[in-house]
């Protein structure tokens, strides 16, 4: 048996890559039923000032047909306690670049009280979506 039910993770997920694979796939090795919480684009704009280069409603079809994916939903906010409200889930996986960020630590505090673990997974080193677009970039100045 697993050790979570739900398990859920939430991100950007914009020109999904290896890195994203990776980590979806090993939160699912944890959980029964994997719910991904896809940022929207205004969220992201708020947070990043910038759009990503796919829209939220391809990145979220593009997770929820994933095989490992049970349930991709657009979200609008990063507190983690909102979408612990909305989806219940027993863990939340991320990866271990938070892992020491005073952000997800207290995170990882509110969470506990209401049952739910915060659970780091291995990163994948050298892709995401920030370097594909500064390659990408690259290409074109050529
Ligand atoms: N992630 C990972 N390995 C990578 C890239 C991302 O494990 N190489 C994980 C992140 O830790 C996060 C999830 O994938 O838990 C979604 O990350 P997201 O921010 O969408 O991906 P990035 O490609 O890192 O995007 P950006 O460059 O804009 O930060």
């Amino acid at each position: 048996m697993k050790q979570y039910r739900i398990g859920y993770t939430q991100g950007v997920f914009d020109m999904f890559h290896i890195g994203h694979l990776n980590l979806l796939k090993r939160a699912k090795e944890q959980c029964d039923f994997l719910i991904v919480g896809v940022n929207s684009d205004e969220l992201v704009m708020q947070y990043k000032q910038k759009t990503p280069i796919i829209r939220e409603t391809e990145r979220k079809a593009i997770i929820e047909n994933i095989k490992c994916v049970d349930q991709a939903e657009i979200v609008d906010t990063l507190d983690k306690l909102n979408a612990w409200n909305r989806f219940h889930f027993d863990a939340i996986f991320i990866g271990s670049d938070w892992k020491g960020n005073s952000r997800w630590e207290e995170t990882g505090r509110q969470l506990r009280q209401v049952g739910a673990d915060l659970v780091y997974l291995p990163y994948t080193d050298g892709i995401s979506s920030t370097i594909l677009r500064k390659d990408a970039d690259q290409k074109v100045e050529g």
